[in-house]
């Protein structure tokens, strides 16, 4: 999937998401949320999508989102305004591989449903890392695929319609895994079936991830 089929895909999912795959993911979403909230400081939300999050985010954090997609950003932007959020300091279109802020720059950053759909997960992970500031928390909620199991065989047969889809049904939870920077704290999978994880990683300080 390169960054024109994502554009496209989700050009025609914008319409439709919150009432599908938006409503079925909720729980993950609120779980990531519940766990940032506990914290303080600025979130960047990578690949925030309709912005279907943004209204959890308890007022005292600030929220910065960024997305590929126009067509979902305008959803996100109309939540923003409707809802007033004003501790959503900014959404704009930027590119999760390439993102434009300074290292360091954020407490938290979180990819909800976002790291099976991008093209380089690996350099995305890269980018979430290099933003966050040493000792601050990167959080991914995906689903990952299964080794065995009647969901296994769903993911096998749904893998090769991706570019249709919008995201790889049969991605590995061990991708995530790569930067030593990151260590790895918590591991949750969700009911119903455990479909959907929750990870959180800590990002060293430099001294220790010499
Ligand atoms: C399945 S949706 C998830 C949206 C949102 N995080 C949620 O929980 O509903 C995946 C989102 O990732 C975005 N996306 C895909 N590739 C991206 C990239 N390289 N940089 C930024 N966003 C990207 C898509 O445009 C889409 O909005």
């Amino acid at each position: 999937m390169d960054l024109n089929d994502i554009k496209n895909s989700y050009r025609l999912w914008a319409p439709v998401y919150d009432k599908t795959f938006g409503a079925v993911s909720s729980i993950g979403r609120r779980r990531a949320i519940k766990h940032l909230n506990t914290l303080s400081g600025h979130v960047l939300e990578v690949g925030v999508g309709t912005g279907l999050s943004l209204k959890h985010y308890a007022p005292h954090m600030q929220v910065t989102g960024i997305d590929v997609s126009p067509h979902m950003l305008n959803k996100a932007r109309k939540k923003i305004e409707r809802k007033n959020l004003s501790n959503v300091v900014d959404v704009r279109e930027m590119d999760a591989r390439a993102m434009e802020f300074p290292d360091n720059h954020f407490d938290a950053v979180v990819a909800m449903y976002l790291i099976s759909v991008v093209p380089d997960p690996e350099q995305v992970i890269a980018e979430m890392a290099r933003v966050c500031k040493p000792g601050g928390e990167v959080i991914i909620v995906n689903h990952f695929a299964r080794d065995q199991g009647p969901l296994s065989v769903a993911e096998k047969a749904i893998a090769p319609f991706a570019n249709k889809i919008g995201w790889h049904a049969d991605f590995p939870l061990e991708r995530t895994q790569g930067q030593k920077e990151l260590v790895l704290r918590e591991q949750i999978n969700f009911p119903p079936l455990g479909i959907f994880t929750f990870l959180r990683m800590q990002k060293q300080n430099q001294s220790n991830a010499a």
